[in-house]
């Protein structure tokens, strides 16, 4: 198909992956937000096996919400169960998945210098890590290891840092990064097909039925959707990841995406802990400064490396002429980031970056620098061929001042 219509599919599945999206996390905020914002009701809600109620003013209208102890005593004619936007959103998400980075595997997800595989080798391993993954977490989940809050949270962020290094060993940087990404929507929208709709519809029909519905689904569905709640920030940063290169672009790329998953998931514990009523700034300021930590450190360790390369590069280069550096570009770069790429599969210059003359170039050389120097990030999945001593050159031109020389 003509690459220029897949970008439209793109465009389009993207688009739509965000929009359900946000209506899943909006929704799913907005229900937690409301049963710890609920107050107790007054004496004749009460009577009626109301727990908790409240009012708010939204788009020029009053509402009134009202959360039951158990069921009300009628089943209403309607009733809203909040399920599509989970399953619209995962199914979108793998469709784009699928068109990026399977259809497309040769480009996005394999890294022959990282590991050779084949296109449905790379495919198999994707996929089957959702699986596996899903397999592995939910017998967790049914394990007596559940019960212990802490221990248990624990565990699964063992297991999620074991993932991110697993993936970069054997997929590209946004590969793997991808992947952790795909298994914490996987693992999200599973918990919502396979544990809690199903305990809601066990509760509905115990509710017609007149019978007492067993609380062990409530408590069941109650630890899914805490874990969904938690995975919620670390998953939306994995979705913009790729417009910031220092993080996957680094050489410890797998620990910064361990480091912000354990970040925001303890940013997202102090709002989970004020709407329970208990205030403990302190996590937040923590989570800030583990933040800032992260950026030094980041930056630190990457100077070191390129200081590392430019001191090869000065020894074994002397001046690197604009010509040298010219062809190197030329030759790795612009069959993809040309007004009219001639790379395959490309209808446009890549991110709209364009590296197919003098001017482009100049305009770009820190960026150059940061994908294709400090990371091996570009080319793409190396798919022109270029060389260690290519890299060093073009580093060595850039720390001499870029001249056109
Ligand atoms: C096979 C095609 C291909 C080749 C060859 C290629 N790139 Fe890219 N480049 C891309 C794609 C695709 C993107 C968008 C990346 C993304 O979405 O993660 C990109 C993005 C970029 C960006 C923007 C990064 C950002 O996140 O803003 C820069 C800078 C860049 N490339 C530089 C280079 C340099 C320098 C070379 C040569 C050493 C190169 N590229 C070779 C396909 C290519």
């Amino acid at each position: 198909m003509d690459p220029y219509y897949i970008d439209w599919i793109n465009l389009f599945i993207r688009w739509f992956h965000v929009i359900a999206g946000v209506a899943w996390i909006g929704a799913s905020f907005y229900f937690v937000w409301l049963d710890n914002s609920l107050q107790d009701p007054p004496d004749w809600k009460k009577e009626k096996g109301i727990k908790g109620d409240l009012w708010a003013i939204h788009g020029g209208g009053f509402y009134e919400v009202a959360k039951y102890r158990l069921a009300p005593e009628q089943m209403p004619a309607t009733l809203h169960w909040f399920k599509w936007e989970a399953y619209t959103t995962w199914l979108t998400g793998f469709m784009l998945l699928s068109l990026m980075y399977y259809f497309g595997a040769e480009t996005y997800l394999i890294d022959k210098s990282v590991m050779e595989l084949s296109q449905w080798q790379a495919i198999g391993i994707g996929v089957g890590l959702l699986a596996a993954g899903w397999a592995l977490y939910d017998g967790l989940c049914r394990s007596p290891l559940s019960r212990n809050g802490y221990v248990f949270g624990g565990l699964l962020l063992g297991l999620s840092v074991l993932a991110s290094w697993g993936l970069t060993q054997v997929f590209s940087a946004r590969g793997a990064y991808i992947h952790v990404g795909a298994l914490l929507g996987t693992l999200m929208a599973g918990n919502v097909l396979m544990t809690i709709i199903p305990s809601q519809k066990a509760l509905v029909k115990a509710v017609k039925a007149g019978a007492a519905p067993d609380p062990r689904l409530g408590e069941n569905a109650k630890l899914r959707s805490t874990h969904n709640n938690y995975m919620t920030l670390p998953l939306i940063f994995i979705m913009i990841s790729n417009h910031y290169p220092m993080t996957y672009g680094h050489e410890w790329n797998w620990a910064i995406l361990s480091a912000l998953v354990v970040i925001t998931a303890f940013a997202r514990h102090y709002f989970n802990l004020k709407h329970r009523g208990v205030k403990q700034p302190a996590i937040l300021v923590i989570a800030m400064l583990m933040f800032i930590a992260l950026a030094v450190t980041v930056k630190n360790t990457r100077e070191a490396d390129s200081a590392g390369s430019q001191q090869t590069a000065e020894a074994t280069t002397d001046k690197v002429s604009f010509i040298q550096a010219a062809a190197i570009i030329h030759n790795r770069c612009a069959s993809c980031h040309a007004a009219k790429p001639t790379q395959a599969g490309f209808a446009e210059a890549p991110a709209g970056v364009l590296l197919d003359s003098t001017d482009s170039v100049m305009k770009h050389l820190q960026q150059i620098q940061q994908v294709s120097v400090d990371s091996n990030y570009m080319p793409l999945g190396n798919l022109t061929g270029m060389t260690d001593e290519e890299r060093q050159q073009l580093g060595a031109w850039i720390k001499q001042g870029g001249g056109t020389e």
